[in-house]
């Protein structure tokens, strides 16, 4: 089966062709990606009429460029898989209309995929051994979540942040460290030269919740370290900072990754699995990958999805689209959006 899958939900205009089979591993044939950071920069953060008209200017040229990177047409197609949940209500909007437009033109099945439970999967692109159930840690600029995985239409949230997820809080913490956006990669890659153990910045946990998180508090610690107490964002930083700026990030990273660690092994065992699945843009995070592979318990395996397949992407969409179509699931040209997850 061939799917090409599309992605609007965000800030990536997003679309992939895979090649799935019954029997062995899924190909990822293309997986174009247009970033819209450039728009964004000025922002600090996605401005959600400018990602949208960014979509509509660039969704048939991305759908174009995956086709033809997969080398193949239209006609060669068995399916559409398109993101209707959860993301920007505008973005999401413009993926959604392309791909009906397609497929009321081609006939092709059309399928509605949502957005995190795609993130949940995409590692078995990467990992055709991997069977349900297993707990999956969803961790990106827009979530922070994990899910108990059972099977194809068996997803449960067990837990996830009670306010930022952990992406966005490396882009703002970038933000006080003078990085440019996205932020993950810059703090992580400055974190490389500093020393995790210099700051002892705070590991939130949440009463009565033990597979919930919190980034809240550790964002203004970071703040509060970098300008004295109750120190605004604006303000210059203080003249007695005992330690470097790669101090600070690796400090942060390292409370960051403690926290998602001690999390999802807690669900893992929680759950009884024996795999744990990383998904979304931070699991692109060398530290993270480091940490859960070295934490993990015998007989627990760590799955990663590759860097690809690990932000916003279209190949994750036909990917979660294809288990979906294979089990006769359909969604109709009257698909709507959902912003919320
Ligand atoms: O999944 P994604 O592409 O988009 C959302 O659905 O949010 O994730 C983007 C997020 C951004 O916040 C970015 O800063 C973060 O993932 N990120 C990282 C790394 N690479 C990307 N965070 C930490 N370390 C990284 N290496
Ligand atoms: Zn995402």
């Amino acid at each position: 089966m061939l799917v090409l899958g599309i992605d609007t939900s965000c800030d990536d205009t997003a679309a992939g062709v895979v090649r799935l089979s019954a029997s062995g591993p899924a190909l990822v044939l293309s997986n174009e990606v247009a970033t819209q950071h450039d728009l964004h920069a000025a922002f600090q953060g996605v401005v959600p009429e400018i990602a949208s008209r960014a979509h509509t200017e660039r969704v048939t040229l991305v759908i174009q460029r995956a086709l033809a990177k997969a080398g193949v047409t239209l006609a060669d197609l068995d399916a559409l898989a398109v993101t209707y949940r959860p993301g920007l209500v505008g973005a999401l909007m413009v993926g959604v209309t392309a791909a009906k437009a397609l497929s009321l033109v081609t006939g092709l099945p059309l399928i509605g995929v949502d957005h995190i439970e795609a993130h949940a999967i995409a590692a078995r692109a990467d990992h055709p051994d991997l069977a349900y159930p297993f707990v999956a840690l969803v961790v990106s600029g827009g979530h922070t979540a994990l899910y108990a995985c059972r099977g194809p239409q068996d997803i449960e949230r067990l837990g996830g942040t009670v306010d930022d997820a952990a992406g966005e809080c490396f882009d703002k913490v970038a933000v006080l460290l003078g990085l440019p956006q996205p932020g993950g990669p810059q703090v992580s890659r400055l974190a490389q030269e500093g020393n995790p153990k210099a700051v002892a910045f705070p590991r939130a946990r949440i009463e009565g919740a033990p597979l919930d998180l919190s980034f809240s508090g550790l964002k203004t610690a970071v703040l509060y370290y970098l300008k004295g107490a109750g120190g605004r964002r604006d303000a210059p930083d203080r003249g007695d900072l005992p330690c470097s700026y790669a101090d600070v990030a690796a400090s942060f990273e390292q409370a960051v990754v403690d926290c998602l660690v001690d999390r999802a092994l807690k669900a893992a065992a929680r759950e009884g699995v024996s795999a744990l699945v990383v998904g979304g843009g931070v699991a692109a995070n060398r530290v993270l990958r480091r940490d859960l592979v070295l934490r993990a318990p015998a007989g627990l395996t760590v799955r990663f999805p590759s860097l690809a397949l690990c932000a916003d992407n279209g190949a994750m969409i036909a990917l979660r689209g294809g288990e979906l179509l294979a089990l006769g699931l359909r969604s109709g040209l009257d698909l709507d959006v959902v912003p919320t997850t």
